[in-house]
């Protein structure tokens, strides 16, 4: 008989009235045990209660083993931590953990050293203490969108955004954004760096990048000075002629007043034109140039033009001019870009100068979409083209091969569109003319990059 049987028997009444139906298992064996002497039963007792003694100690070591896991992993996780904690404490990135609502559930020491608050003063209060107003106002709607939706631009990625300095000042900061769930809560987690070392240095470079446009202009416009000369002279020799016409009609006994006001209006007129070219020129050689703008290609180019269509007739160059309709605003210095095109234009024409007679001269300048939906400004001529070997240089700076050129034109204007945004590039065979392209991104995707 084992263990098992004594068990169910010791804790079932004995009965001896006959059960219905078929016979019961184990009532055979419980009339055998209750036909054992009351030693044989203690014995089975004693021997039953020494099994269960084992079984409690067996048992009881599992227990005390598990609570010895239990604290060794509850050690672990302090240790860890811990660690976690002073990573958390050490790191120079601002670490700040909000809730849905957005409500401060943790920030580390570094967001004292960049934004001013300790932690204790943000823990409970909503993180848009933290943003420039008009931010603010718009970041718990940031929130629920994102769950509402499950979208975020900036989840995953870096974003530069300002943060509010508790003395009021605002801080340029590197944003990246990550989500967590605790017990099925979202929460968020941002890691704020500190970018004004960043922002300082890329205005210094900008500042940098404006001067040397600034003397690389003066120096385009030197190479223009005669075509321009030439560009002004025209209305002045005409206001000269008009002048003298006058003169000799107020000169007669009788002046024809009408005649004499045409021709007053003409000379009014010239005299705007020539206003117009110098004014043109001043703005083009201004140091400081005024900060980006919307504009529209085509008249930047059109400006462009102006500036160099006296050597364009004078070179008996045939210019083709092919602008895109409804092209996008672009985002841009204006006076920097046309830089970079009249360097192209200007270019063109040089390279162009020496061509024999018998060869065509055709300066083509087209805007149009390009595939990526950005705007594009080529500048086709035909004249003699890079060689293979000149055309890894012709782009660094101070390469030229002209008796009077300071080979900073392309190089400067590689810099100029690529602040931008933009790329420049060109196409050429030797003997085959050159072709450059210059893009730039639609004014609604600069705030993209
Ligand atoms: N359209 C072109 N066709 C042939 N060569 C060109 C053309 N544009 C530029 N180059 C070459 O690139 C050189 C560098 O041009 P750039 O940087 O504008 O300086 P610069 O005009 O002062 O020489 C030119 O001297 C010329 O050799
Ligand atoms: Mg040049």
């Amino acid at each position: 008989m084992n263990s098992e049987n004594i068990h169910s028997d010791a804790d079932q009444p004995c009965s001896n009235a006959p059960e219905e139906g078929a016979e019961r298992p184990g009532h055979f064996a419980a009339m055998q045990e209750n036909l054992r002497s009351p030693e044989d039963r203690i014995r089975m007792l004693e021997q039953k209660l020494v099994e269960q003694a084992e079984q409690l100690t067996a048992s009881n070591l599992a227990v005390q083993q598990n609570i010895e896991a239990l604290k060794k992993s509850k050690q672990r996780l302090r240790e860890r931590e811990a660690r976690l904690n002073s990573i958390f404490n050490a790191a120079s990135e601002g670490i700040i953990m909000i809730d849905r609502k957005g409500i401060v559930v943790t920030a580390n020491a570094a967001v004292k050293a960049i934004l001013g608050y300790a932690e204790e003063e943000l823990i409970g209060g909503n993180i848009s203490l933290l943003m420039a107003p008009d931010h603010a106002v718009k970041h718990d709607r940031y929130i629920q969108n994102h769950i509402d939706t499950g979208i975020s631009k900036i989840i995953g990625s870096v974003r530069e955004v300002e943060g509010l300095h508790k003395g009021g000042w605002t801080v340029p900061l590197d944003l990246s954004l990550a989500k967590f769930f605790i017990d099925g809560e979202i929460f968020f987690t941002g890691l704020l760096r500190d970018i004004r070392q960043r922002k300082l240095q890329e205005k210094e470079n900008r500042e940098h990048l404006e001067e040397l446009a600034h003397v690389t202009r003066l120096s385009l416009m030197g190479e223009m000075a005669s075509g321009i000369a030439h560009e002004v002279n025209q209305p002045l020799t005409a206001i000269v002629a008009y002048t003298e016409v006058c003169v000799s009609l107020l000169m007669s006994p009788n002046p024809d007043h009408v005649k004499l006001a045409g021709i007053l209006a003409k000379t009014n007129q010239q005299a705007l034109r020539a206003g117009q070219i110098i004014h043109r020129m001043r703005d083009f050689v201004r140091s400081k140039t005024t900060s980006r703008t919307s504009a529209s290609i085509n008249q930047v180019v059109k400006d462009c033009i102006g500036l160099c269509s006296t050597e364009i007739k004078l070179q008996n160059i045939l210019f083709c001019l092919e602008l895109a309709e409804n092209l996008p605003l672009v985002y841009i210095n204006e006076v920097q870009i046309e830089q970079v095109l009249l360097n192209l234009l200007r270019n063109a024409i040089d390279a162009m100068h020496d061509l024999p007679v018998d060869r065509p001269r055709r300066l083509v300048l087209c805007t149009q979409l390009d595939d990526r939906q950005h705007i594009e400004i080529t500048v086709k001529d035909s004249g003699p083209g890079i060689s293979d070997a000149d055309r890894a240089k012709i782009m660094t700076p101070f390469y030229t091969t002209k008796k009077n050129g300071m080979g900073m034109g392309l190089s400067i204007s590689r810099s100029l569109v690529e602040a931008h945004h933009g790329t420049i590039r060109f196409n050429s065979q030797d003997g085959n003319g050159c072709t450059f392209y210059v893009t730039l991104p639609p004014k609604e995707l600069v705030n993209e990059f």
